[in-house]
């Protein structure tokens, strides 16, 4: 059967929705919450960031299962093998970091008996510091790992679109092909 020349339109939806949320995520975390007091103040935007990462989480696993069984394009190639091999380790680990965040963040939410507090108004006060719980360390040093996985993702595909002129990004809806 002939390959399809972009992904399938639902993984290319899934893939840019879970861009903006992912993106956005790091900033929250890395630009609010973290310099943020643990007070009364803190339970709305803390409540927020956790059920988006867990949506994150849940789209990240529909989108593996659409991923494995919709027909996808020839894989790209950067007309070199190491660089190839590169893209395709650096796919997999974005999948994986995404879903590590994501499971580290409910590995905090456990540890400090978050969802009570946070979702069930139980009234109990917000844990003085995070950093109390080994998960909260995993969760700070996964962001680390995942941005610079999405800036060495977002430099191949401009790579692609501007060196080589592959049109690329036509295979993720952008343009045509
Ligand atoms: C892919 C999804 C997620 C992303 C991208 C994300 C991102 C972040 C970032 C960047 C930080 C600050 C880390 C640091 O600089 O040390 C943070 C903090 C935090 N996140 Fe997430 N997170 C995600 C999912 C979750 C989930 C699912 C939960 C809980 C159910 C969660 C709970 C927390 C908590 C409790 C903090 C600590 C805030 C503080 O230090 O006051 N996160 N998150």
């Amino acid at each position: 059967m002939e390959k399809p020349k972009r992904y399938h339109p639902l993984l290319i939806a899934l893939h840019w929705l879970l861009a903006l949320l992912i993106i956005f995520m790091l900033l929250m975390g890395l630009l609010s919450l973290k310099w943020m007091p643990n007070n009364p103040a803190k339970l709305l935007p803390l409540g927020f960031h956790m059920a988006t990462g867990i949506l994150i989480l849940i789209l990240m696993l529909v989108r593996i299962v659409v991923r494995i069984v919709k027909p996808k394009p020839e894989p790209a190639t950067a007309g070199n093998r190491f660089l190839d091999f590169i893209g395709k380790l650096t796919h997999y680990a974005l999948y994986l970091f995404a879903i590590l965040m994501a499971i580290s963040g409910i590995g905090i939410s456990v540890q400090a008996g978050l969802g009570p507090i946070v979702f069930g108004a139980s009234g109990a006060p917000l844990p003085e510091d995070f950093f109390v719980y080994p998960a909260r360390y995993g969760h700070g040093y996964i962001a680390i790992i995942l941005i610079a996985l999405i800036l060495l993702h977002f430099g191949a595909a401009m790579y692609h679109q501007f060196f080589r002129k592959d049109r690329l990004l036509s295979r993720m809806g952008i343009g045509k092909g």
